[in-house]
């Protein structure tokens, strides 16, 4: 039995014991809501984050640096005000990142900026206006009107980007909106996937890396979907364009290395289930003499393996463009074009060096 006195401390003992936090809780916040560029800036101790609507003023850019393992939702949007800041406007940060934008935007504000000359001259343009430099998940988020380049992938370990929309179609508009690349990878084990783009430039550019899968998204209004350009120095190797819809674009598929890059390669690139229609200019278009589209090639880098197998691949053109242009200074391997079928324009002019095209309607 107890004494009156130990039942006593016991009860008064018990809730204080209860109440000592075990050392895994003390060492991150449970979550933390961001409802302002201050709030971003201190949340390197949450395990969740909820990032609510507001404004980014003039001058400022936006960075969560979240803590390893992170999950993060979005319950509002954000809109960034014309700035004299430079890119990126919004950089996201982190390892094995949960982010789900909860179908909110961000918004970049690009009409204030567009006059038809994209990064190449006039208003000064803040690029990229999205950096991912993160690994773990990122989806269901919309960016809305970028003054140039959307979003720059630039993970170091697995990213997944699923159902985003990188929506600046307002740039048609008196065609204001210029160099409003969708995603722009330099980056290795990166799928991005379920995502809409609509725009004025490449739907993807991918300029380094290796293990990189395109699924099942959906591009129109731009320049399709593209390997470079490559400069000198860069490689990419083992990547997958499958399952995607591009309509309304300058070009279709385009592999471009710049004429005047001294070292680089291309290699193991497979097109398969890719439905691609209202080409402009070229449905599919390889060439080393960027960025000439079809000039004096180049011969100190190297395309190799370039495929398009698996499921049916097929692109109508206009009938002023150019089916398939291959312009190669120094190209290699026996490529598979089983499963491609151009049609609608221009006969194709076809020079591939050493590599060997099997196959293909075009
Ligand atoms: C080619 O790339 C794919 C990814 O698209 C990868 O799974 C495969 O292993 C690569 N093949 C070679 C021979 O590197």
């Amino acid at each position: 039995m107890f004494s009156k006195s130990s039942l006593l401390a016991a009860v008064l003992v018990a809730p204080l014991v209860l109440a000592v936090p075990s050392p895994t809780e003390t060492a991150k916040r449970s979550t933390c809501t961001v409802d302002s560029v201050d709030s971003a800036s201190d949340i390197s101790d949450c395990s969740t984050v909820e990032i609510q609507g507001f404004t980014v003023a003039d001058g400022d850019t936006l960075t969560f640096s979240f803590a390893d393992g992170a999950s993060v939702t979005m319950t509002g949007d954000i809109t960034f005000a014309s700035t004299t800041a430079s890119g990126p406007l919004v950089t996201l940060e982190g390892t094995d990142i949960t982010f789900n934008g909860g179908d909110r935007t961000f918004d970049g504000n690009g009409a204030d900026y567009w006059d038809g000359e994209g990064t190449n001259g006039g208003k000064a343009k803040p690029h990229p206006f999205m950096k991912i430099k993160a690994s773990g998940l990122f989806e269901e988020f919309t960016v809305l009107n970028t003054p140039a380049q959307a979003i720059s992938v630039g993970n170091d370990a697995a990213l997944t980007i699923s159902k985003v929309t990188v929506n600046n179609k307002a740039g048609d508009t008196d065609s204001l909106g210029h160099n409003t690349d969708g995603f722009d990878v330099s980056a290795s084990n990166v799928k991005i996937a379920n995502s809409v783009v609509e725009n004025q430039d490449d739907c993807i550019a991918i300029n380094s890396g290796s293990n990189i899968i395109f699924e099942d998204n959906t591009c129109s209004g731009g320049h399709g979907m593209s390997i470079g350009s490559i400069a000198s120095g860069k490689t990419v190797s083992g990547v997958k364009f499958a399952g995607n819809t591009v309509t309304d674009s300058m070009y279709g598929v385009r592999i471009k290395v710049d004429q005047d890059a001294t070292s680089g390669s291309v290699s193991n690139v497979t097109y398969s289930g890719n439905t691609i229609s209202g080409i402009s200019e070229y449905g599919v278009l390889i060439t080393q003499s960027y960025p000439d589209n079809d000039g004096t090639p180049g011969t100190d880098t190297t395309i190799s393996d370039v495929n398009f197998d698996g499921e049916p691949n097929t692109i109508t053109v206009d009938s002023s463009a150019y089916n398939v242009v291959v312009d190669c200074g120094d190209c290699t391997g026996t490529w598979d074009w089983n499963e491609l079928t151009v049609s609608g324009g221009k006969s194709s002019e076809i020079s591939a060096d050493d590599a060997t095209i099997n196959g293909g309607s075009y």
